[in-house]
């Protein structure tokens, strides 16, 4: 049985993520962490400032944390230090944040999936991208994308993968982040974000030449798509080898 933990749980995430863990037979949801105390799938959620204690006692062999940047930063650290594996899904974080959890990863020797997005159309998605720009590598390239109105970084972090695998096979080009007033395209990447309603995730990349684009695009109609693959990411985790791991080494698409 493997015992998850899920920090962010009162969030849209948290509670998709612990809706499907709490009807697994092979998983299950011990304890949640959110900014208030509480109960959710009729498991404790604790404070952040608790976590240590609650770790210990619940003994978790999975946390997953889909929160803010602030917040992942701090909690991750704590579980790998525990010496639970992770699953990180919270997206926005800083170079500084990053590292701290990379070198807690680490020391804690834990094995961790980090992932941008977590539904396995992006991450096909991604190597299409890739092979593309290969192709298109002297077109003019923009990326799109859209979320929700509560949305709290931008662009997403799947458009910075997206910005990330573009640079390393075409780059480097100047990223442009919307433009305004009188502008003068050079050789660039365009990024422009969209915020409004209960937008899901849109994410499409345009590549632009003469008389002719061609446009990949992916749309997810519900976050249990990354739900899904949060939990499929869990079950693969659990007993790996220490060291940091991506949703195309859960999928095996490298
Ligand atoms: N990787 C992916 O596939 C994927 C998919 C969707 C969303 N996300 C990311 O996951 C994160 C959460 O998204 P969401 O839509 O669920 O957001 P949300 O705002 O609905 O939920 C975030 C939750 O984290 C809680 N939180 C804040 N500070 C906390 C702390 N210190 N400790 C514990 N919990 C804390 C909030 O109270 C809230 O309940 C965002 O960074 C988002 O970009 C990633």
């Amino acid at each position: 049985m493997i015992k998850v933990v899920i920090c962010g749980a009162f969030g849209r995430m948290g509670t998709t993520i612990g809706s499907i863990i709490s009807k697994e037979t092979d998983m299950q949801l011990v304890g949640g962490v959110d900014i208030k105390k509480g109960t959710f799938f009729d498991v404790p959620v604790v404070t952040s400032d608790e976590l240590p204690g609650f770790l210990s006692s619940v003994k978790p062999d999975v946390v997953i944390d889909f929160t803010i940047a602030q917040a992942a930063a701090q909690n991750v650290p704590v579980a790998a230090r525990t010496g639970c594996a992770i699953i990180l899904g919270t997206t926005g974080l800083n170079q500084e944040q990053r590292k701290g959890i990379d070198d807690a990863i680490a020391q804690g020797e834990v094995p961790a999936v980090i992932s941008t997005n977590y539904s396995i159309g992006m991450n096909i998605f991604w190597t299409l991208i890739r092979d593309a720009a290969k192709k298109f590598s002297d077109y003019d390239i923009e990326v799109t994308e859209a979320h929700h109105r509560y949305k709290k970084d931008a662009p997403s972090g799947t458009a910075r993968t997206i910005l990330q695998i573009l640079q390393e096979e075409i780059g480097p080009r100047e990223e442009v982040f919307g433009r305004e007033g009188m502008t003068e395209r050079s050789s660039e990447i365009g990024v422009h974000v969209i915020r409004g309603g209960d937008i899901v995730g849109d994410h499409a990349v345009m590549f632009a030449g003469n008389y002719e684009t061609v446009t990949l695009s992916h749309r997810a109609y519900d976050r249990s798509v990354f739900a899904e693959g949060a939990v499929r990411a869990t079950r693969w985790i659990f007993g790996k080898k220490p060291g940091i791991y991506g949703m195309k080494d859960v999928l095996n698409l490298s």
